[in-house]
């Protein structure tokens, strides 16, 4: 969509995203099990909220609308009316229209569109949410719930493990389209680690994984898919992380920028959005990402920038041949060279485009609905040069996200400037 209004990213707040193999955690075998719980979906979109006023200081009573990301909150916590859960975090928000977004994934995304969308239609300071915990189940059970982003008659019975195993039919047919290989794939897993060690938020800061262990199966990395078509196709390594945690933003036009004393060059612009739904269970191609491929191509055509200008990207790495086809559909190489791009370092934080800096879904971690928020806040810090140890060397003046729900069923991209 094209921008007949100037819209302004004035910062935000990322909780750190949490879950199994983050030291702070509590699980069975944590030192803590039984003596305190993990926060809870309305403590992490708390968090997120009061966090996004603090670090802006902005004040809660200047925003006109907000939205909430989440896909899973009915399910994973018995809670749904997030909006209204969002208006608790303050005061100074009671009254305030607060609506959900739900696209499976994609929805932090939606949320971040939706107020820009209000920001189009008049509004001038706007605040968009996205939260997730998925934790209170078995990452089995939990693999259920998720499965109401696919077309549940008709691919739930995949798998338990439906997401994962629709991932591993892409892997399958993109490796033998392309002759791309599992060690190519596996320097995207090993750079996403690499990244979230140096990322204090991230839900994986403190595990290693070297490009031996992400190369090939073992008792440490199993195929865990019961498909017997697909199981080699998967490995854990590969995967995104069952994580907890929310982010939250506050979006200005200039007029809202005047209002609330902020300079835009404290900001980064929003340049352009695109979003494309595909038919969902009606994938046609699984050796690329059609619907995010049209939705970059709106993205760029009405930000009016090419490939080639994009200095960051954050993209959604649900699995690591995710991302090697969403580099492929925001036109950083060609199609079937995913791989090769990976594999010859230029995705890395030194790298001609480096892509999920702070370790992605892979490793920084993906609660769902939290997850397209969090992208719009790394790229704006990537180009602000607020990412501390993972900050690339000469801050990108230009951005890109690519947010995803479904098998590639809803994808929204956005371009940003510094
Ligand atoms: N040998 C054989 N099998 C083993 C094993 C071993 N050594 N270790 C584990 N397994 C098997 C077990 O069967 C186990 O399941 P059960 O315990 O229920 O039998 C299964 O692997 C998982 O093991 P864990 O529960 O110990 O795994 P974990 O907690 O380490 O989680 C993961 C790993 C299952 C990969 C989990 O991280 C995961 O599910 N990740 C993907 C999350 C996901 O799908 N998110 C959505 C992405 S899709 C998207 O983004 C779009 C959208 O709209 C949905």
């Amino acid at each position: 969509m094209k921008l007949h209004r100037r819209v302004f990213v004035v910062g935000g707040h990322v909780t750190p995203f949490i879950g199994k193999s983050h030291p702070d955690f509590v699980w069975k075998r944590h030192p803590d099990f039984g003596k305190r719980e993990n926060p809870t979906l309305e403590q992490h979109l708390t968090a997120a909220i009061r966090g996004a006023f603090d670090d802006t200081g902005v004040d809660p009573a200047a925003i006109q609308r907000g939205t909430v990301g989440n896909f899973l909150g009915s399910l994973f916590s018995n809670q749904a009316h997030l909006g209204s859960m969002a208006v608790r975090a303050h005061e100074g928000l009671y009254g305030t229209p607060f609506v959900r977004t739900e696209a499976a994934c994609a929805s932090g995304g939606l949320a971040v569109t939706a107020a820009i969308d209000a920001i189009q239609a008049g509004l001038d300071v706007t605040l968009a949410a996205g939260a997730e915990v998925q934790t209170t189940v078995s990452p089995r059970e939990g693999a259920g719930f998720l499965a109401r982003a696919s077309h549940w008659e008709t691919e739930r019975d995949i798998d338990d493990f439906t997401f994962p195993a629709m991932f591993a039919r892409r892997n399958k047919a993109y490796k033998e389209r392309w002759g791309v290989t599992e060690e190519q794939l596996a320097h995207i897993v090993v750079k996403a680690y690499a990244n979230a060690n140096r990322n204090p938020l991230a839900h994986m800061k403190a595990v290693k994984v070297s490009l031996e262990h992400a190369s090939a199966p073992s008792d440490t990395n199993p195929q865990f898919l019961r498909n017997e078509e697909l199981r080699e196709h998967l490995k854990v390594t590969d995967c995104s992380q069952v994580s907890d945690g929310a982010a939250a933003l506050i979006l200005a036009s200039e007029e809202g920028l005047t209002r609330l004393g902020i300079s835009a060059s404290d900001c980064v612009e929003v340049l352009a959005y695109g979003h494309s739904t595909g038919p969902l269970g009606m994938v046609d191609d699984y050796t690329s990402l059609n619907t995010t491929s049209r939705a970059a191509r709106e993205m760029y055509a009405d930000a009016g920038i090419t490939p080639g200008e994009v200095g960051v990207a954050e993209v959604h790495d649900c699995f690591h041949v995710t991302e090697a086809l969403m580099t492929e559909a925001l036109g950083f190489t060609d199609a079937g060279g995913g791989g090769r791009l990976a594999a010859e370092g230029a995705t890395t934080l030194e790298g001609r485009i480096p892509v999920n800096t702070g370790g992605g879904l892979i490793a920084f971690g993906h609660p769902v609905g939290a997850t397209g928020v969090k992208q719009v806040l790394e790229v704006a810090r990537q180009m602000k040069g607020r990412c501390g140890d993972y900050q690339i060397a000469t801050p990108p003046t230009v951005g890109v996200t690519a947010n995803m729900g479904g098998d590639d069923r809803t994808s929204v991209c956005m371009a940003f400037r510094a």
